[in-house]
């Protein structure tokens, strides 16, 4: 088995369109760890975070992380949040290689004008919102990144290339 590809980075950094089509094109499984877990309580990100609480869906992360930590040749979308925990990340980093999609405050409001999936930045002022959490992560992603890509300015094409070349 391969190390898996672990996809790290900020809401709307573009972790799972470029591993939909990263699961596509090296032919190894894609696995988006929100739709996991929505899959399996039958609720919305947005629901599970109203009816049974962020700890609730932190815990689900936390148990999916722990099933990563093998090399599986999998292909790994996650939350934005899972950096957030020191053994999520110790068991992503034993089973794979973790890249983070580096990006501005500017650009993921620009990329999530119209999402309204994502509960932490609910209501009003959301670029503001970015901007403070992206505060309180960016040095938490960093540190655990084993290879940052800037995504800021790059299409998804080109993130993929960059990807499959740091893979070889
Ligand atoms: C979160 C990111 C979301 C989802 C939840 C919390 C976060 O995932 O897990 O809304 O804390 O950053 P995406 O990064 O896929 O949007």
């Amino acid at each position: 088995m391969e190390r898996n590809i672990v996809l790290t980075g900020f809401m709307g950094s573009g972790k799972t369109s470029v591993g939909k089509r990263l699961s596509m094109e090296l032919k190894r499984e894609f696995i988006d760890m929100d739709d996991f877990i929505v899959t399996k309580e039958g609720m919305s990100v947005n629901e599970i975070f109203a009816q049974k609480g962020e700890v609730y869906f932190r815990e689900q992360e936390r148990e999916l992380c722990a099933r990563f930590s093998q090399p599986k040749s999998k292909i790994i979308a996650t939350g934005g949040g899972v950096i957030k925990n020191d053994e999520n990340m110790k068991n992503l980093k034993s089973g794979g290689t973790v890249f983070y999609f580096k990006s501005t405050p500017e650009r993921i409001a620009y990329n999530l004008r119209f999402d309204n999936t994502r509960p932490l930045l609910a209501g009003d002022n959301k670029e503001e919102k970015i901007r403070s959490l992206m505060l309180e992560r960016e040095h938490l992603y960093e540190k655990y990144a084993d290879i940052i890509i800037d995504v800021s300015n790059i299409d998804i094409e080109a993130t993929l290339n960059e990807i499959k070349r740091r893979v070889k």
